[in-house]
This record gives C-alpha cells, sequence and structure tokens, in this order.
C-alpha cells in the first residue's frame, strides 16, 4: 500500500508517518527529512537547500523528485508513506509516473486538516520545548519564517486537495483531534 499524507506544515504528518512505521513498517519518504540531511552534508546543492528552506520557500521541483525517485528505485516492494511530498502539482504528476513505472499505484490520499491558529501554536511549542531540552530548533521554525512556509502551502500545495479530490482518492481527517484518535481515523481510512 502506498499513501500520502497531506497538510500544511506542522499539521501532524510527520507524527502520524512514524507510528505507521511502527505499526505497519512502512517506509517513511520525507523529503524535509531528506533535505535536512542533505544541508548538513554541506555540498554545493546543501547549501542551495538550506538557503530555500530557510526563507521558508519551497525546494524546486527538479531536486525533489530526483530524491524521491532514488527512493522509489531502492524500494521496489513499495510501501511508502509520502510525507511532505508531493508538494506541487508537477511534483503529483511526477509521483504518479514514478510510481507506475514500478506497477505500483497511491491506494490513498490524507489530508490533515488543521487551523493556521492552532499550526502556529504548534510550531511555537515545538521550538519551546526542543529549547528547553537542549535540542536544535528548526531554523524555519522561526515565527516569520513559518508565516512564509504557511503561504507557500496555500499557494502551491493546497491545490492538491482538488487535484486528488477529482481522482477520487482523497480522504479528508480532522488534525486538530489528539494525535490517537487521527491515528485511529488514519487507520480507519486505510483498513478500509
Ligand atoms: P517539512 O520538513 O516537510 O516540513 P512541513 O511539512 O512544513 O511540516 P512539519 O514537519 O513542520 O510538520 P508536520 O506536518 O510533519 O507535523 P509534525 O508531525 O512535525 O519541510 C520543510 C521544508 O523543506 C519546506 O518548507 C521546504 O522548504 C522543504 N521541502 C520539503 N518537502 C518539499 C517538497 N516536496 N518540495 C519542495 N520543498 C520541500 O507536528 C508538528 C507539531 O505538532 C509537533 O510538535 C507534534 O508533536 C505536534 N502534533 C502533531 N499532531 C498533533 C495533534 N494531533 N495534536 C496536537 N499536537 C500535534
Amino acid at each position: 500500500m502506498n499513501i500520502i499524507l497531506l497538510g500544511a506544515p506542522g499539521a501532524g504528518k510527520g507524527t502520524q508517518a512514524k507510528i505507521l512505521v511502527e505499526g505497519r513498517g512502512m517506509i517513511q519518504l520525507s523529503t524535509g527529512d531528506m533535505l535536512r540531511a542533505a544541508r548538513t552534508s554541506g555540498t554545493e546543492m546543501g547549501k542551495r537547500v538550506a538557503a530555500i528552506m530557510d526563507a521558508g520557500q519551497l525546494v524546486t521541483d527538479q531536486i525533489v523528485i530526483g530524491l524521491i525517485a532514488e527512493q522509489i528505485d531502492a524500494h521496489p516492494e513499495g510501501g511508502f508513506i509520502f510525507d511532505g511530498f508531493p508538494r506541487t502539482l508537477a511534483q503529483a504528476d511526477a509521483l504518479e509516473d514514478l510510481l507506475a513505472a514500478k506497477g505500483q499505484r497511491l491506494d490513498a490520499v490524507i489530508e490533515l486538516s488543521v487551523d493556521d491558529e492552532a499550526l502556529v501554536q504548534r510550531i511555537v511549542k515545538r521550538a519551546a520545548e526542543a529549547q528547553a531540552a537542549g535540542l536544535p530548533v528548526r531554523s524555519d521554525d522561526n515565527p516569520e519564517v513559518f508565516a512564509g512556509r504557511l503561504r507557500e502551502y496555500y499557494k502551491k500545495t493546497a491545490p492538491l486537495t482538488g487535484y486528488y479530490h477529482a481522482k477520487r482518492r482523497l480522504t479528508v481527517i480532522d488534525g486538530m483531534l489528539p494525535v490517537d484518535a487521527v491515528t485511529a481515523a488514519v487507520a480507519a481510512v486505510l483498513n478500509g
């Protein structure tokens, strides 16, 4: 089974993806995590990526599609949770082609719907908790950068809701619910 977790920054995609990895042995493909790994590598590509992420903007389609293509090639058995990918219509089209080339398909697209105010509160809390624990705070969790991430989401990623609705693959879940309740709602979709 291959699924997409859609949703604004801070909607809970990563939280639910990790629960699915533990519970179902699925493979989490988080382009955010891949890009953070690239930026710490110090390569030229990593430096370009860091500047874009720190500005709250989207990295080019070419880079993220390349990262996802490598992972799909490496795991022909599938079982993917796409977390933070696709984020543009071009990425969505590319994903269809990449999966089809491996004889795979998308089984479900789950959107976690969360109010903007709650998103901001979650990100502020996440940054405060990381700081209190002496852990690194994500540079793009800075409130100004986060506002830019939200703008990018509404401009470039929100249209994917219509894209997948038209393909009859979309289920919208109330992401404002507590984590356990969201997990149960996700499981209900996956169990059909
Ligand atoms: P990425 O790392 O993908 O970040 P994001 O999607 O902006 O969102 P987050 O990881 O912040 O949130 P999440 O939805 O995973 O929520 P989480 O579970 O962490 O991308 C970062 C950047 O990389 C982008 O801005 C862009 O520059 C670049 N990028 C990445 N992918 C790209 C692509 N495809 N194309 C181009 N550029 C790309 O939860 C957030 C917090 O809320 C946590 O503290 C959590 O504990 C809490 N929480 C979770 N669920 C709940 C709940 N139900 N109730 C209360 N709190 C909750």
